[in-house]
């Protein structure tokens, strides 16, 4: 159960979605990197660096990571990793991960435009995803960033992820306790689709908010 705090994310978020709707790209420091933001692409923040440092994974095991932004997550755990696959909905995205990749000098990682699942084959120790967190219409795969219509994709990632993920697998699961969000969704997925809360890791943020990384495993037979 996450108590919700009293930062409203929709204003802020659309104030956002308006810069990244330019054609303004910059680099961020973000773990140990310098990662480039480029246009229609999420920025990265703290919720992307507490899920980097979140993730446990070993040299002889591979991972996924649903909606890859500018793939620096993705990145930062191929390095610990065997290798790994990040997918996007919105091509941009997928081209500026392919980009910080090969600047960073990692060849053990692959990106592709899928929506959710659709276009994975394959099986994984590890299923990283940090969603959109806000239910909310969106009028393009840029406002994928943030908003998530009927919050379809974290249900549809619920749903099916039990088909990729290794038997004793692990996924991350970004979230936020914005008070314009159901911040019980993520337990109620995962009760409805049989998976349990091994671990939290949680970050305060400046607005009065805190980001969380939810680890969750196969419920037990
Ligand atoms: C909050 S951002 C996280 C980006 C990156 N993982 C990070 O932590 O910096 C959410 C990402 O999910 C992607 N996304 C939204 N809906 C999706 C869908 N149906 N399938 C795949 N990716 C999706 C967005 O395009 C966006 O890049």
């Amino acid at each position: 159960m996450i108590k919700k705090s009293n930062f409203h994310s929709i204003p802020s978020q659309a104030k956002r979605l308006d810069e990244r709707h330019t054609d303004n790209s910059f680099e961020v420091a973000i773990c140990g990197m310098k990662i480039a933001v480029e246009p229609g692409v999420y920025q990265t923040s703290e919720d992307s660096e507490l899920m980097a440092e979140s993730v446990e994974i070993t040299k002889n095991q591979n991972f996924l990571e649903i909606g890859c932004g500018t793939g620096v997550v993705s990145i930062s755990v191929a390095k610990r990793a065997a290798n790994g696959i990040g997918v996007d909905i919105n091509e941009k995205a997928v081209a500026n991960a392919r980009r910080n990749a090969e600047a960073q000098k990692i060849d053990n990682l692959q990106f592709f435009v899928s929506d959710v699942f659709e276009k994975v084959t394959g099986n994984f120790d590890v299923i990283i995803c940090n969603p959109p967190y806000t239910k909310h219409d969106a009028k393009d795969n840029i406002e994928r960033m943030f908003w998530d219509p009927e919050n379809e994709m974290k249900q549809t990632f619920f749903k099916e992820v039990g088909g990729y993920l290794k038997m004793r697998g692990k996924i991350y699961f970004g979230w936020a306790d914005f008070a314009d969000i159901d911040t019980n969704l993520p337990f109620k997925l995962a009760e409805k689709h049989g998976y349990i809360l091994v671990n939290t890791f949680k970050k305060p943020h400046k607005n009065d908010f805190h980001f969380y990384v939810l680890e969750f495993t196969r419920k037990p037979a």
